[in-house]
């Protein structure tokens, strides 16, 4: 790979052992996928949370923090496998919080700003359309390639902070353009989607084309960036999608033609109604019975969704056997207690957690058997993760189940 002056001086160490590892670790990758070049990135997000990253992680971040290591470019990172202050509330064991607080401080120490959120774009960290930029966490991936038109590959644990500490990575994936043309087409038949909809959508394309880049046509475009944000998570959890086109919504996607790169299509499907009603049944490992846990907030919640919430908790009184967690970054539950979403909230029994979510933390700590949830993502990746059974429904029937204590 072609390295500038500068960055052969980088490689050689001139600017300190954390960069010339840093960048031993990003021309390796660079060769392996012949990328000719590096480009420089403008923005970053890292992942945190103890649950995925394990003991190794803590070597490396630990070792580029003991080199000095700091990040060059604006570097969020995503949620912490426990609520950072009350995790002695949620049952943590202190071992497991003293490694995830490790994780933490090693991060702190490099400069990350905590937002311990998976919405690095509702939280500032918004790069612009066409910027190179290194982010981990598979559904924040999708949102910037796809709705913000910037260009990340959906990276590995520790190559995004080698990025960032260098402030560049090797051009090849998405960051070039003719790896960025759609090639399968999912025609959306209904008109009018529910909130639910963006997110079984995101369901199914993930799991029928799990390796490619779908266009999806035939989206509102009055279509929510919260609905984009569900679709895209969804995508990415069931399949490995870094990036989808929403014709006349994506940057790079105003037409169809623009989309495909003027080719055509290599398979198409299309998804309608009777599709999007038994994808809806089948996520769901049990039909009915007694729940213990409500989850929402996957991705994190933005202070629309709690607006939302709010009203649909407003007046109801949650069952006390039933745990309503709403997960969110401390931003946004800020908002929320300004406005006052907060206190009708937690006047219901639900409660807002912040920094960490159901599939990062230990939740199978706490005894839960079933779990609820309005998010695709999430009952995709709980049962797998918690051995729990799942229940997939709209927003407003999470909370008449948690309120009846049953489904
Ligand atoms: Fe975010 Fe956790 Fe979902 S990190 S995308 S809320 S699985």
């Amino acid at each position: 790979m072609y390295l500038t002056k500068k960055e052969e001086k980088m490689l050689q160490g001139e600017f300190g052992e954390a960069i010339s590892l840093a960048m031993q670790m990003l021309t390796k990758i660079g060769d392996i996928y012949n990328a000719k070049r590096m480009v420089e990135i403008s923005s970053a997000h890292v992942l945190g949370h103890f649950g995925s990253l394990h003991k190794a992680g803590i070597i490396v971040l630990e070792k580029f923090a003991e080199l000095n290591g700091k990040y060059q470019v604006p570097t969020t990172v995503d949620p912490a496998s426990m609520d950072l202050e009350r995790w002695r509330e949620f049952k943590v064991p202190a071992d497991y919080a003293e490694n995830q607080l490790r994780l933490c401080r090693a991060h702190l120490k490099m400069g990350v700003t905590p937002i311990w959120s998976c919405t690095p774009y509702l939280h500032g960290n918004l790069p612009r359309f066409g910027e190179h930029i290194s982010w981990a966490e598979s559904s924040a991936v999708v949102f910037s390639n796809s709705v913000i038109g910037s260009r990340t590959n959906r990276e590995t644990v520790g190559f995004e902070v080698a990025a960032s500490i260098a402030g560049r990575t090797p051009e090849y994936g998405l960051h070039l353009r003719e790896n960025r043309k759609g090639n399968v087409l999912v025609k959306i038949k209904p008109r009018d989607l529910r909130d639910i909809d963006y997110n079984t959508i995101g369901y199914i394309v993930g799991k029928e084309f799990g390796d490619k880049l779908p266009v999806l046509e035939g989206l509102p475009q009055g279509t929510e960036t919260d609905q984009l944000k569900s679709m895209g998570a969804a995508m990415a959890s069931t399949g490995a999608i870094p990036m989808c086109h929403v014709v006349g919504i994506t940057p790079e996607a105003r037409t169809l033609d623009e989309a495909l790169q003027g080719d055509l299509p290599s398979d198409t499907m299309e998804i309608g109604n009777t599709e999007l009603a038994r994808v809806e049944q089948d996520i769901s490992t049990t039909a009915s019975g007694k729940i213990d846990l409500v989850a929402v907030g996957c991705p994190h919640c933005s202070l629309n969704e709690m607006r939302k919430l709010a009203i649909l908790l407003q007046n109801k009184k949650i069952r006390e056997s039933v745990a309503f967690w709403i997960y969110t970054s401390k931003c946004v539950e800020a908002l929320a207690r300004e406005t006052g979403y907060a206190d009708i909230i937690e006047a219901s029994g639900a409660r807002i957690s912040t920094q960490t979510c159901a599939v990062v933390s230990p939740i199978n700590l706490c005894g839960f058997k079933t779990v609820m949830t309005n998010s695709a993502k999430f009952a995709n990746a709980i049962p797998a993760e918690h051995k729990v059974e799942v229940i997939y429904r709209k927003a407003d029937e999470c909370v008449k189940a948690a309120v009846r204590g049953k489904v």
